[in-house]
């Protein structure tokens, strides 16, 4: 029978590219989101893709009623994949409260639903934000947990430490948080992709918005990290490459394979590439010059990070199949969509 997956933040960026790729791979997706951070229109590029509209709530998770409320009127879901949540570091800092409640009251409230409800499968959206400045790279997901530098990166490590304790007394749930590093690009149909709302926080938005004329130039954070270019370093993964991967991840737990209550899969292509290389890789694929300068370190920046991507290649039977120029084409791609360019 045709398994029903509830996409939590599923108008989000990644939510709305996971829904597709699980809707392509005839899972049934019910989308719940507040659109605090994302639009209704999300929906429409989701069904020119899919050829299908999928069944979407608006809810805030962050209230307990309205998350059993949800969870009764979708008496059969078979797997949550949460993604909802707030995820921009400065902002976190300035407002921590709002975060924790957000992120950890959204989790618990799920957890709850799903225990109530005998929902077995959970799929949550973690961060290589984790892992702070290791010592040792690639990371691995034994990697030790660096003490969070945001109260974002704090929900991501709570949320973590939630699942567990919560998993410990309902060994009936099992759950796969997911490490991502940083995802970038859209969807190749240009229908969906990043929609970020007021001034964009990371890099690849910025970089497309500079091209399209709506900033001057990207300042380039760091030119003196211990680096070859001096640029700071990341591991970028194309958003579609990542939302394939989650289809892995529901297909393991479906399929009864996790070993653990709780297992944590790095999701990176386990090559680190600098700013500059970036704006290289966006110059070369759209022809355009990028105005750009050179600017002081971004506080609580990492220096350099990426993934050992071993664990989830094997166990997830997953690789990425993108390119980092795949990824810059088709963020240009989707920026030239949505401004009309
Ligand atoms: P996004 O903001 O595009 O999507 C999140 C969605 O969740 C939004 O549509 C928002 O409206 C919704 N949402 C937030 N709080 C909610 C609530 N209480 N109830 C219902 N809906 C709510 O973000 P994204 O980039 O798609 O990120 C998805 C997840 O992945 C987040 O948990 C984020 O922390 C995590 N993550 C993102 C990145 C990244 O760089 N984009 C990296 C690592 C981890
Ligand atoms: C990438 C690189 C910047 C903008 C953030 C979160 C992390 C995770 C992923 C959620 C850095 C540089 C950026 C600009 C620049 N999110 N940069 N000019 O910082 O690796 O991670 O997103 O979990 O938690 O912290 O991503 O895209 O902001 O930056 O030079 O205008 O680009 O300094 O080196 P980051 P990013």
């Amino acid at each position: 029978m045709q398994k029903t997956v509830l996409v939590t933040g599923g108008t989000g960026y990644i939510g709305s590219h996971t829904a597709v790729e699980l809707m392509q791979k005839s899972y049934n997706v019910v989308i719940v989101d507040s659109l605090e951070n994302s639009e209704l229109s999300v929906l429409d590029g989701i069904e020119k893709i899919t050829s299908q509209k999928p069944k979407f709530e608006q809810a805030d998770l962050a209230e307990r009623n309205a998350t059993l409320k949800l969870f009764e009127k979708y008496p059969n879901i078979d797997a949550v994949i949460h993604f909802a949540a707030y995820k921009a570091v400065g902002e976190s800092v300035a407002f921590p409260l709002k975060y924790y409640r957000n992120n950890l009251n959204s989790l618990m409230n799920v957890l709850e639903a799903m225990a109530l409800h005998e929902v077995k499968n959970l799929v949550f959206s973690s961060s290589c934000t984790v892992y702070g400045q290791p010592d040792v790279l690639p990371v691995t997901e034994q990697t030790p947990i660096q003490e969070a530098n945001s109260p974002y990166g704090n929900t991501k490590q709570i949320s973590e430490e939630i699942i567990r304790d919560f998993l410990h007394v309902t060994p009936s749930i099992q759950a796969i948080a997911l490490r991502y590093f940083n995802p970038i690009g859209a969807h190749e149909s240009a229908l969906i992709g990043e929609l970020p709302i007021g001034v964009p926080n990371n890099l690849v938005p910025f970089i497309t918005q500079t091209a399209a004329g709506l900033r001057k130039e990207l300042s380039v954070f760091g030119d003196d990290y211990q680096t070859p270019d001096g640029s700071a370093i990341r591991d970028y993964i194309h958003v579609v490459d990542l939302a394939l991967a989650h289809v892995k991840a529901i297909d393991r737990l479906f399929n009864g394979e996790a070993k653990k209550t709780i297992e944590h899969f790095n999701l990176g292509t386990g090559k680190g590439v600098s700013v500059l290389e970036c704006i290289q890789s966006f110059e070369k694929v759209t022809g355009l010059k990028l105005p750009y300068k050179m600017a002081a370190r971004r506080p609580g920046d990492v220096e350099q990070i990426w993934a050992n991507t071993s664990f989830a290649n094997q166990e997830l039977q997953w690789q990425t199949q993108r390119s980092l120029d795949d990824a810059m084409l088709s963020a240009w791609n989707w920026e030239k969509r949505i401004r009309k360019i």
